[in-house]
């Protein structure tokens, strides 16, 4: 599907819908006009073919408790395997409600309070709260920025797993909000730190479907595996970034190892009596099985309002930098050569009227960044884009 039939099909007006990031801006940014590029989820409706199911589902009308059907198992199977992901085995799988809840789940089950967990900001805000919340000691190993983008720093790493005692690592692969999709040497090495420390590695790998061309994504089962360490690693990945669809509640949690895997099922038999999301897993099964490509689709849109942010900010304000994006469909821009660090809010909000997540959310290091989310139309990029040259023209001294 060409990308105006695709904008044509899928992209929707979202006012009015309940949706958090278009109907939560009053609350959230006090400001309900702002254009919204903030929370992760896309102005596209899903898959014609999903609706489909779905209706036909709410026209049972029966909505009683659920089982997973042994055909989203294999579709789910068939999926990884065409996507060259990994081989998982079904008695891997857990579903949780959100790979949230279930970063959550896993700290409270596999550590302890007071025990060290590292994670490397800039990252994902709520891998912040996971931790402190439950009273784990937050360590932090910040992401390098190199001439050739952003890389782990394994010798932080290293010295940070050693002089604190670290249980737990989680990763983020790929990167929100840098948009690295990490490749195979990469992980190698922070995993084989990982063994060589006896860390237990949880690798959210929700954004593992949305890899720009170019780039592949490894999923650290495949390089676990390899190293013969699958027995300290727990995957959260979800159907849910890929097909937009957060709000049905659908995510899973891997765990590959029997003691592990007895461990969580424990924990879980006493912390969480949570059914199972009937819609969430027909929609998911049905994505994994007709989703290529409306997937493929997605991809060149993203792909192409990254293009149009980079080039158009390059060509008028070249001061701002713009991350590579290898992965996600947020890109990353570091503002701090065009304004100063304390007048984002002041030029980005009040003035462009933009409603994006604030660098300092993902590490103190990274104020003066912004995450913008490309997952809406070529005019909202395009209107994006206007509104900050407007602004520039403002600081620049013109009209
Ligand atoms: C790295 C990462 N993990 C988890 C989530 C949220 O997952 P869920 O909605 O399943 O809790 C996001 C959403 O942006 C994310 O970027």
């Amino acid at each position: 599907m060409e990308k105006a039939e695709f904008i044509q099909n899928y992209y929707q007006q979202r006012q009015q819908t309940d949706s958090l990031k278009w109907d939560g801006l009053k609350e959230r940014y006090g400001d309900g006009g702002l254009l919204p590029l903030w929370v992760a989820d896309m102005d596209f409706s899903v898959p014609s073919f999903i609706q489909e199911a779905l209706k036909q589902r709410i026209d049972h009308g029966i909505f009683g408790y659920s089982l997973v059907p042994e055909t989203y198992f294999s579709t789910y199977q068939r999926w990884q395997k065409r996507h060259e992901q990994t081989a998982f085995q079904k008695d891997w799988l857990h579903f949780t409600t959100g790979v949230v809840q279930g970063l959550y789940d896993l700290i409270n089950c596999f550590t302890n309070e007071g025990d060290q967990v590292i994670i490397q900001p800039p990252v994902y805000y709520p891998f912040f709260d996971a931790i402190r919340k439950q009273n784990r000691q937050l360590v932090t190993s910040e992401l390098v920025e190199t001439e050739d983008g952003y890389q782990m720093d394994l010798a932080d790493f290293e010295n940070k797993l050693i002089t604190n005692d670290v249980k737990l690592f989680v990763l983020c692969s790929p990167h929100n909000p840098v948009g690295r999709v990490w490749n195979k040497a990469e992980l190698k090495e922070i995993l084989r730190l990982c063994k060589e420390n006896d860390v237990l590695v949880i690798s959210d790998e929700i954004h593992s479907d949305l890899i720009l061309p170019g780039h592949s994504f490894v999923s650290a089962v495949t390089v676990a595996e390899e190293l013969d360490f699958l027995d300290h690693l727990i995957v959260c990945n979800a159907p849910s970034k890929t097909f937009n669809l957060a709000a049905l509640l659908n995510a899973h949690i891997w765990l590959p190892d029997k003691k592990l895997q007895k461990k969580y099922q424990t924990w879980e038999s006493i912390h969480r009596q949570t059914e199972n999301s009937l819609l969430g897993q027909l929609a998911g099964q049905t994505a994994y099985d007709q989703g290529d490509e409306w997937l493929q689709s997605l991809l060149t849109v993203i792909g192409q309002n990254y293009q149009l942010l980079k080039k158009q900010l390059a060509e008028n304000i070249p001061e701002i930098k713009i991350h590579d994006l290898q992965g996600t469909y947020l890109a990353w821009l570091d503002l701090r050569n065009w304004l100063s660090t304390v007048e984002t809010k002041q030029f980005i909000q009040e003035q462009a009227g933009l409603a994006i997540d604030y660098g300092e959310w993902f590490s103190p290091e990274t104020k003066g960044f912004i995450r913008i989310n490309l997952a809406t139309s070529p005019d909202n990029i395009e209107s994006t884009v206007k509104r900050l040259i407007a602004v520039n023209r403002k600081i620049k001294g013109g009209n």
